[in-house]
């Protein structure tokens, strides 16, 4: 007999006339006949960023030119930047700022961390970590030559393994495929426990669960600016160092913009005495211009309520996913627990990209990471009750049809 759910389209419908957030979609330009569960990967276009880039464009750049760096205050958008993620990460304002990506200032922390451990030998990191994660940590052991390896362990078996080797302890707060959260003040006095450092890497966190660096303790961390914070394709990555750790806390790229007075065009490097030596060249104004105006949409919002809005659709979603798609192979690999997970829910099916290519064909675009896991984005602030409904809908369909089989959803995309 078929499953049905406990609530039907319609009752979704009351909900979202309901819900306190709903008006946040509006801010948001969704295109028609779209359900769009990837905000966890490229957060959706709002009016704001578009307005502010055509003034960017026009106004700043087209009528200032190179003096918009003083009469906009372009050279201090970093730290402006910086200072509108600070309380979505529970950092300080003066404790963030922004430029390069998420990779290169992995790539910045976890060298300027070795650096104050200079006895130590390992950095640990979990097994199955987001790939860049492991590339950036595996190039600084490289780099060391030889002084430092990378293990990379099961969750399980990580804080266990921290010892007096430690260095630098590298984790991703809510993980890329199962959303499964890290208990960030849980492992991060763990390490502290040892004498090793921190490094967080908040991008499927910042913008969808509550994070709080600072109350955990944490060092250094890192994160996306184009995923939940809606920054645009490309935005521009912030870099978090907690207070205690910014005139010590160096970094291998000596660039002019991480100076303590690069106008002053002095021949040796002297670095900035706070976490404006973090950064290295000229700031991409227009990307980070675009980051600026997404982040005013959190402005006024309560992001515990943002985020237990996002939990109630990941909630919503697996039940119905349950109810209406049993028995079609789709195997959960997220939480269950809403306190231990992000705001995305993965499933394993054996035709993984099939099928996702399919679902984007029939209007509900999520994506897929290899080798078979089907990943949805459940974005508080521009998804309905109802898109959850409609989604797990289609992905019915195109199970029992199995749609997925056409010749046509079989070729690899180059990207997934
Ligand atoms: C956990 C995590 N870290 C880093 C990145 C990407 O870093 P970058 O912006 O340098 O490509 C991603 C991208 O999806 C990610 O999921």
């Amino acid at each position: 007999m078929r499953r049905m759910s406990a609530f039907s389209r319609d009752d979704l419908l009351q909900r979202d006339r309901e819900d306190p957030l709903a008006f946040t979609r509006d801010w948001f330009q969704i295109p028609d006949g779209v359900v769009y569960l990837d905000g966890n990967s490229l957060g959706a276009l709002s009016q704001h960023v578009r307005a502010r880039l055509e003034e960017v464009i026009t106004a700043q750049w087209g009528q200032s030119l190179v003096r918009a760096w003083n009469a906009h205050d372009w050279i201090d958008l970093p730290a402006r930047v910086g200072a509108k993620i600070a309380p979505l990460i529970g950092a300080r304002a003066n404790e963030v700022t922004v430029g390069d990506s998420t990779s290169v200032n992995l790539f910045k922390l976890a060298s300027g961390a070795l650096a104050l451990r200079p006895g130590r030998s390992v950095i640990l990191t979990e097994a199955g970590n987001f790939p860049t994660d492991l590339y950036v940590l595996q190039g600084v052991a490289e780099a060391s030559g030889g002084r430092v390896r990378v293990q990379a362990l099961p969750r399980h078996d990580l804080i266990g393994a921290l010892n007096d080797e430690a260095a630098l302890l590298v984790l991703t707060h809510a993980h890329y495929k199962s959303a499964a959260l890290w208990p960030m003040a849980e492992a991060t006095q763990a390490a502290h426990a040892v004498g090793a450092l921190t490094l967080w890497d908040l991008s499927h966190s910042a913008g969808a669960v509550t994070v709080d660096l600072n109350a955990a303790q944490a060092d250094l961390a890192v994160g996306c600016g184009y995923k939940y914070l809606n920054g645009g394709p490309g935005a521009p990555s912030y870099v978090f160092v907690a207070a205690r750790h910014q005139e010590r806390l160096g970094q291998p790229i000596w660039g002019w913009m991480g100076h303590a007075a690069p106008f002053d065009f002095t021949d040796a490097y002297a670095p900035a005495p706070d976490v404006r030596r973090q950064l290295a060249g000229t700031p991409p104004i227009l990307s980070l211009s675009a980051l600026d105006a997404a982040l005013d949409l959190f402005a006024d919002l309560d992001m515990s309520a943002v985020a237990a809005k996002g939990q109630d659709l990941v909630d919503l979603f697996i039940s119905l996913v349950e109810a209406r798609c049993a028995g079609l192979d789709l195997h959960l690999m997220t939480p269950r627990d809403r306190a231990l997970r992000g705001s995305h829910v993965s499933f394993a099916h054996p035709q993984g990209h099939a099928v996702m290519q399919a679902l984007i064909a029939n209007g509900v675009i999520g994506d897929f990471r290899a080798p078979d896991i089907v990943r949805f984005g459940l974005t508080p602030l521009y998804l309905r009750h109802v898109d959850v409904w409609d989604a797990v809908e289609t992905l019915r369909h195109v199970l029992t049809g199995r749609l997925f089989e056409a010749p046509r959803f079989q070729a690899r995309q180059a990207v997934t």
